[in-house]
C-alpha cells in the first residue's frame, strides 16, 4: 500500500482530483467506483469545479459501494440520491450510466448477483475511491466480512449507525441493513484509493494499514491490493507507527510514480 500523510483535506482532495482527472483524460470510458458518506466531499466538489473548467466524464460509467436497505432510492439519504446531489448531477455523466446496487429489490441474493455482473460486464472498475469506517469497514463490510466476499446484505453494527445518524433525524431512523459490494468486488478494482480525515479515524487507519491482514478489520484487506493509495490527512494519520517514513517515501518519489 502506498500511504500519503497531507496536512488538510484540501491538499487530499486536490491529490485524488489529479487521479481521477488523469485517467478520465488517458480513457474518457473510465469506470469510477464512488463511495459516499462525508470523506469524498471535497474531491466531489473539486471534480465539479474542473469540470466547469473543461474536465468531462461524459463518456464515464460510475458504480456506487453499497445502499441502504429499507429506505426507498428516493428518500434524500438514499445513496443513490446523495451521489446525484452531491456529485453526479453536478457533473456531464450520463446518469443512466449511474449505478447503485437496487435496496428495493424483492429477491436481495439475485440482485447481488446482478450488480457484480454489471461492475463486470462494464470492464471492472477503474478508479475506486473508498472512506473507511470508525470500526475499519470499507463499502459496508463490517468486522467479520469474509476477506473474499461478493456484494450482498449487511447488518450495520450499532457503531455505523451512530456513525450515520448525523445523516437522519434520529438513529432510529437509520437502516440496519445494506446491501454492500463485498471486499472481494472491491479487490477487483484497478485501482483502490482510501481516504480518511480526523482523528476519530486514526486506529482504523493504523489497524488497516499496520495491523495483520484480519476481517476483525475488513479494511486491513487492501493490503493485498497490488495497487492501493491510503491517503489520510495528520490527524487520521496520528496513530501510525510509520507515519515519518511515509511522508519521506511518498515526496521523494518521481511524478510518474504518484497515483
Ligand atoms: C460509503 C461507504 C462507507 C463510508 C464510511 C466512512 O459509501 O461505503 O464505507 O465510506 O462509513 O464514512 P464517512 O466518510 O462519512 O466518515
Amino acid at each position: 500500500m502506498e500511504v500519503i500523510v497531507l496536512p488538510d483535506a484540501d491538499r487530499i482532495a486536490t491529490l485524488v482530483a489529479d487521479a481521477y482527472a488523469r485517467r478520465v483524460h488517458a480513457n474518457p470510458a473510465t469506470v469510477l467506483g464512488l463511495a459516499t458518506g462525508s470523506s469524498p466531499l471535497k474531491i466531489y466538489r473539486e471534480l465539479i469545479r474542473r469540470c466547469s473548467d473543461g474536465l468531462s466524464f461524459g463518456s464515464a460509467s460510475a458504480f456506487l459501494l453499497d445502499e441502504y436497505i429499507g429506505i426507498p432510492r428516493s428518500h434524500e439519504q438514499s445513496y443513490y440520491s446523495v451521489i446525484r446531489s452531491e456529485f453526479t448531477d453536478q457533473i456531464d455523466i450520463s446518469a443512466d450510466r449511474v449505478f447503485s446496487p437496487n435496496g428495493e429489490a424483492d429477491d436481495i441474493p439475485a440482485e447481488s448477483e446482478r450488480y457484480d455482473r454489471a461492475i463486470a460486464d462494464a470492464g471492472g472498475v477503474d478508479i475506486q475511491l473508498l472512506g473507511i469506517g470508525t470500526d475499519g469497514h470499507v463499502g459496508f463490510n463490517e468486522p467479520g466480512s469474509s476477506l473474499a466476499s461478493r456484494t450482498r446484505i449487511k447488518t450495520l453494527t450499532e457503531q455505523t449507525r451512530d456513525d450515520n445518524a448525523r445523516f437522519f433525524s434520529s438513529i432510529n431512523d437509520v437502516p440496519r441493513h445494506v446491501l454492500t459490494q463485498g471486499l472481494g468486488t472491491i479487490l477487483e478494482a484497478r485501482k483502490v484509493i482510501l481516504v480518511a480525515m480526523g482523528a476519530g479515524k486514526a486506529e482504523a487507519v493504523a489497524a488497516a494499514v499496520e495491523g495483520p491482514l484480519s476481517a476483525f478489520c475488513p479494511a486491513s484487506v487492501l493490503q493485498l491490493h497490488p495497487n492501493a493509495a491510503v491517503i489520510v490527512d495528520e490527524a487520521a494519520g496520528s496513530a501510525l507507527e510509520m507515519v515519518d517514513y511515509y511522508k519521506n517515501s511518498y515526496f521523494h518519489k518521481p511524478d510518474w510514480q504518484k497515483l
